[in-house]
């Protein structure tokens, strides 16, 4: 029996890299064997189990349920217990995705093992390293014998951090794989609205509608920049109704800190996480997208939709030189600004980076193929 690829999800954004990615194992002839490994870091209904039905991907064959704590237990927990599940799979590899905790964990604790790594989606680099994933970004990247990336810059990143050439295969994004695979089923913005209650102020204008997700700690952790940002998201409201997702940490902080009173429910309609299907939808019809999410600065590229960034930086450049996306940190003028050129028409359209074609997952799957017949060096 060949050794499986083990496959490593912990949180949301991991779960549409890895979908298409365990398709592709399974279709690349001869079959790769592979075993799904799900950390439990996200373990909401909401925030994990939901999205494993839109996407398609099959139930964990092992789940380390670490659930939330600080990064250090949370990341200290991961590697406690993904220990003895290596020891018990004996994989030939592990393939882990992105940038959480999660695949910071795993990572150590395989190569520490002498079992290879190979990282799906490296070389991002938003150069803030007070943001712990741009730490799990460069760490991972530097212990993983195989770097896939996802636009062209990251090779340039790895090459300046002394990643030899020979590590890095450009692969394109498996986001898009995911992205394009459910277009088709993606579920309306006027069925996800009206589900939730919000559609007779939202819809009726018939005047479009915006789409918002924030959950950068940055960005709402803090009590007088959670304020502040509201506000502003206020004054846009004003002249576009917005479709608030929010994350877990989000909600938790606007009640805490008593906040809930500075959006009109008029004109900001909060839901809970959404579902995959649910996003897509919502997202592929909004007039623009405000968000400090990775995942949507390149699913809103793809999907040619307008896409404001509440941050400084991005690790994912492209977005912002071929896509959609501009950074309008947290400056009100610069949101409104951009909010009034979008409304005027005049919002980036940009066009699709290469690779970006919905085949990403199949170039992965053959060269890890070709890499483990080769010892995977
Ligand atoms: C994590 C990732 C981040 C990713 C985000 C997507 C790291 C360092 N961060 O951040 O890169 O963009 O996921 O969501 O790995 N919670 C729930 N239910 C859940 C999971 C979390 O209620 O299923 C709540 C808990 O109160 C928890 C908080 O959300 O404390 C934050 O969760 P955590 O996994 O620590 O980090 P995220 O902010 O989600």
């Amino acid at each position: 029996m060949t050794a499986p690829v083990m496959c490593v999800v912990g949180a949301r954004p991991n779960f549409m890299k890895m979908a298409p990615l365990l398709r592709a194992l399974a279709a690349h002839a001869p079959p790769l064997p592979s075993l799904l490994l799900h950390t439990g870091q996200h373990y909401d209904q909401d925030m994990s189990h939901q999205l494993f039905d839109d996407l398609g991907l099959p139930r964990p064959d092992v789940n380390l349920e670490v659930g939330s704590g600080s990064h250090a237990v949370q990341t200290a927990e991961v590697m406690r217990r993904f220990e003895p599940a290596l020891d018990a799979h004996r994989p030939s590899c592990v393939v882990v995705v992105g940038d959480v905790n999660s695949t910071l964990a795993c990572t150590l604790v395989a190569v520490k093992k002498g079992v290879p790594v190979a990282h799906v989606e490296a070389g991002l680099r938003s150069g803030d390293r007070t943001m712990p994933e741009e730490i799990n970004r460069v760490l991972t990247d530097q212990v993983a014998s195989r770097l896939y990336t996802t636009e062209r810059s990251a090779a340039d990143n790895l090459l300046r951090e002394g990643v030899p050439a020979s590590r890095i295969c450009f692969a394109g994004n498996v986001m898009i794989d995911s992205l394009q695979a459910s277009r088709a089923l993606a579920r309306s913005a006027a069925d996800t609205l009206r589900g939730h209650g919000a559609d007779a102020a939202l819809l009726a204008q018939g005047s479009g509608y915006g789409v918002v997700t924030l959950h950068r700690p940055s960005n709402v952790d803090d009590p007088a920049t959670l304020a502040a940002l509201l506000d502003v998201l206020a004054e846009v409201a004003a002249q576009l109704p917005l479709v608030f997702a929010l994350h877990p940490r989000t909600r938790g902080n606007i009640e805490r800190y008593g906040l809930l009173g500075r959006l009109d429910p008029q004109r900001v309609a909060l839901l809970p996480p959404q579902g995959y299907l649910e996003m897509v939808g919502l997202m592929a019809g909004a007039a623009l997208v405000l968000t400090d999410s990775g995942g949507l600065q390149e699913e809103t590229t793809a999907l040619g939709v307008p896409c404001l960034t509440l941050r400084e930086n991005t690790e994912r450049p492209i977005t912002v030189e071929q896509g959609t996306n501009t950074l309008v940190g947290r400056d009100r003028a610069a949101i409104l600004h951009q909010v009034a050129e979008t409304l005027a028409g005049r919002g980036k359209r940009g066009r699709v980076p290469e690779l970006w074609d919905g085949h990403a997952a199949g170039r992965i799957a053959a060269d890890l193929a070709q890499w483990l017949a080769a010892g995977a060096p």
